[in-house]
């Protein structure tokens, strides 16, 4: 007989069957609770929600463990390609030869862009943030793209937009910046590896030949790879509940973009440098900045710290701190934001407020670091989140509407006024 647990309610007694999970993990499910008893649950940040089943990710946040389709993140950080972790998440296994040969070409092919779009780059202000530039285009491809919107399409025809929008995010991240800066933008080159191609856009000249550094390439696969997916975080969670509605894809991760975008989630990586360029302006003690973070009057928290899952540590920081230090060095690098980053990791990992809260370095707290070694402008570091990210959204797109996900939709209980009558504009 299954697992049921049992629920007391203005005395009657309820059966809640339980799910459990392929690595154990337990849920109530109360799916029909509101019909059998009229009552609904609230849980605000959903931090005791599951709003999905889902094969992709897993994650046990209190032993630091992190699995994309089963396999290791650290062995999938060392060993494999973004575009075969990629694969891995939105189709479910890791691609033979043929296969992986087929995706990276068909994403090659569909790397260029509208002509058209350059306008609308020309429109945007000289320092338009390149996150809020980035949800626009992205979302903009559905009206070159209308097709898209059409239900009930064939699995070749949604296969295409799959690859066009991993095709194109990097050639529009690539714009976003080259706009930043007014230079004159690269067309992509089909000859190089999705992330030297990147490279080559953001960094290449018209005027000069530039030749894609094979430890920045290397470094930028690997943090794109720890990025990919992280289950139900805000931005997925989003896609998701967009998608759901049946919008497009291009729509659904436009708005994944966005919420990526705030400080609490991917915009963090940005805070963190920013955060730490503070700390060095101003002395570089970290005593005042730890209080801060301490003080409930104070709104300053200490960036790149602390995760919704993670208790103990986050899997991705302990391979980002790792990497930091071998990227600055093989690129000859000295960074004093790094001696920073390493001192208050040390005198916040010692203090009582972050270990009674289990609060601990997160993957954005060294992932600038590495960003910044690499030329990356600070403003683009949410970007490069985006990047990371954008494999593991469409997964959990493609996974919700293969599962016939009904439109997400949640309740509320109201706490307003109570029915009163219309007082006329006079009278009031
Ligand atoms: N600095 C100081 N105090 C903190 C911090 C921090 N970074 N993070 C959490 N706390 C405190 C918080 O004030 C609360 O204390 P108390 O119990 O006394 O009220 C307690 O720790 C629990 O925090 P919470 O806000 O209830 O936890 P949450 O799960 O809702 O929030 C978080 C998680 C990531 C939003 C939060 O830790 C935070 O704001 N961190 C800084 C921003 C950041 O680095 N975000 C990136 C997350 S990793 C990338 C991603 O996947 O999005």
């Amino acid at each position: 007989m299954s697992e049921t647990a049992r629920l007391i309610l203005d005395g009657q007694e309820i059966e809640l069957p339980v799910i459990t999970g392929s690595e154990n993990e337990k849920a109530l499910d109360i799916s029909k609770l509101r019909a059998t008893t009229g009552y609904i649950t609230i849980d605000p940040g959903f931090k005791n929600t599951g709003s999905t089943l889902s094969a992709i990710t897993y994650l046990d946040g209190e032993n630091g463990i992190l699995r994309y389709r089963g396999y290791a993140i650290e062995e999938l950080a060392e060993n494999a390609s973004f575009l075969e972790v990629s694969y891995l998440l939105v189709y479910g296994e890791l691609p033979n030869t043929e296969e992986l040969a087929y995706f990276s070409e068909s994403i090659t092919n569909h790397t260029l862009l509208h002509e058209n779009m350059k306008r609308f780059f020309e429109a945007f202000p000289q320092n338009a943030h390149p996150m809020g530039m980035l949800s626009s285009m992205i979302s903009s491809l559905s009206t070159f793209y209308p097709e898209s919107q059409e239900q009930n399409r064939s699995v070749t025809d949604i296969e295409k937009t799959i690859h066009r929008i991993i095709a194109k995010l990097p050639t529009l991240a690539a714009q976003a910046y080259k706009h930043n800066k007014g230079l004159p933008t690269m067309y992509p080159d089909n000859s190089l590896s999705y992330e030297g191609n990147f490279l080559h856009m953001m960094f290449g000249l018209p005027t000069t030949e530039y030749t894609v550094n094979p430890i920045v390439e290397k470094a930028l696969n690997k943090l794109l790879i720890l990025h990919a997916d992280h289950e139900q975080n805000c931005s997925t969670a989003t896609v998701r509940v967009v998608g759901s509605s049946q919008a497009n894809l291009y729509s659904s991760i436009s708005a994944g973009i966005a919420a990526l975008w705030g400080p609490l989630h991917g915009g963090a990586n940005q805070a963190v440098i920013e955060m730490l360029e503070q700390i060095k302006q101003d002395g570089g003690g970290l005593e005042k900045w730890i209080a801060k973070a301490k003080d409930k009057n104070d709104s300053f928290r200490l960036m790149g710290f602390g995760h919704r899952v993670y208790k103990n540590f986050d899997p991705r920081a302990t391979i980002i701190k790792q990497a930091a230090d071998e990227v600055l060095e093989a690129l000859g690098v000295n960074d004093p934001i790094l001696d920073i980053a390493k001192e208050l990791e040390k005198v916040a990992l010692h203090d009582e407020y972050f270990i009674e809260r289990g609060l601990y370095p997160n993957v954005d707290f060294y992932s600038g670091i590495i960003y910044r070694a690499l030329g990356i402008p600070t403003e683009m570091f949410t970007v490069m989140f985006a990047l990371g990210r954008l494999p593991g959204w469409i997964g959990q797109w493609k996974e919700m509407v293969e599962h016939s996900a009904p439109i997400g939709r949640p309740r509320q209980v109201y706490t307003g006024s109570t029915s009163r009558p219309y007082v006329a504009l006079t009278e009031r």
